[in-house]
């Protein structure tokens, strides 16, 4: 055993088809076939052992989860090994029926994705007409008295908008909101120069956040996931590595975050392969950047290194070719010139933004 503690939550990627298009996705730019998921039996077993692990909370996340044909039967395995469900949907394809059919299963909530306020550039963000469905898929998880969140990825297409989203999830009844500044992983890298906002967006929109929670009291929670380009900070990616939760991939690939498949040499264990109590305590993929000693200078020495773990791996990797460097987004970093170029580099304002298109290169995860 590591004596690391166990994890108490997991991602479930059932899938990486989805029917939207995002410019910001996350998921890697290779994404896995459906021919090659996991299939639901498999997944029973994986949320079983999660339980024994110590896992108590699982998103069930794509793509779009809602394109399985059996989230009820997984939804009712992470049930049965006590583990609090909820779904990670665009809304597309979500009815009344299937949605009575996954709380029968188990469902305890859902965080359903929103583009913008505005239903035009919600699906042009989208890349699809899907603002409606989002809509109905509210009022539907409001009326089965489940909670209701709403993940909001934010980028200089939708930073102005910040305080009609609000109102939005106001209206819809959600009971928490996720602003979350966009993380430049997977697709979204591709896209950062049409995404990455103005440092003046950034400034306005936390100066809203402040105020609707005064103003909100405590009626809704809302989350601002830091914009970690801008602030000379690096933020403690995952609570740390192997730290608190593991992602499972839709092929079965286990790993200590999301992206950490970008990093190579890692080699990740397969759940088809190994227990999960083995994964998370003896493979090598979630020791490697587990705990401090692996940890170079400035990390190894910094006074933050407790708080901040050096920031993200996978950012590391992806701006420096070290997944082992400190975070370049951390302003202690003698790579962070490379994020203070970036964030303070004139892109097109908002304005222009809305007047030419914003240039993205629209994901095609399809419908497998
Ligand atoms: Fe992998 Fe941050 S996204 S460690």
């Amino acid at each position: 055993m590591t004596g690391a503690p166990p994890p108490w939550a997991m991602l479930a990627e059932l899938t990486h088809g989805c029917p939207l298009h995002c410019p910001y996705c996350s998921n890697p730019l290779e994404l896995v076939r459906r021919s090659r998921e996991l299939t639901g039996e498999e997944w029973a077993e994986v949320l079983r052992q999660a339980g024994e692990l110590g896992v108590v909370h699982t998103h069930l996340s794509g793509g779009e989860p809602l394109l399985r044909t059996d989230l009820e039967t997984i939804t009712a395995a992470a049930e049965s090994a006590g583990i609090y469900t909820q779904l990670v949907t665009s809304g597309v394809g979500l009815t009344k029926a299937r949605l009575a059919a996954l709380v029968d299963a188990g469902l305890r909530g859902v965080q359903l994705s929103v583009q913008h306020s505005d239903p035009g550039a919600s699906d042009r963000i989208a890349g699809r007409r899907s603002f409606t469905a989002k809509e109905r898929a509210a009022a539907l998880v409001r009326d089965a008295g489940l909670p209701l969140g709403l993940n909001i990825v934010l980028h200089r297409d939708n930073l102005d908008a910040l305080d009609d989203l609000v109102e939005l999830g106001a209206s819809w009844g959600a009971q928490r909101i996720e602003l979350a500044n966009t993380q430049f992983y997977g697709w979204a890298l591709r896209n950062r120069t049409a995404l990455l906002p103005t440092r003046e967006q950034l400034a306005r929109a936390r100066d809203a956040v402040e105020r609707w929670r005064e103003r909100l009291d405590g009626s809704m929670d809302l989350v601002w996931v830091v914009p970690d380009y801008f602030d000379g900070v690096a933020k403690p990616c995952m609570g740390g590595w192997g730290a608190v939760s593991l992602t499972v991939a839709p092929d079965g690939t286990a790993l200590p975050c999301p992206a950490a498949a970008t990093i190579p040499g890692l080699d990740p264990p397969n759940v088809r392969d190994h227990r999960l109590d083995w994964i998370w305590n003896h493979s090598g993929a979630f020791n490697h950047y587990r705990g401090e000693t692996w940890m170079k200078d400035p990390c190894r020495s910094c006074a933050h290194r407790a708080e901040d773990f050096g920031g993200c791996r996978c950012q590391a990797y992806a701006l420096t070719g070290d997944a082992a460097a400190a975070d370049p987004a951390c302003g202690l970093s003698p790579h962070h010139g490379l994020i203070r170029a970036l964030a303070g580099a004139p892109g097109p304002g908002p304005d222009d933004t809305a007047a030419a298109g914003p240039g993205y290169v629209y994901r095609k995860p399809g419908r497998g």
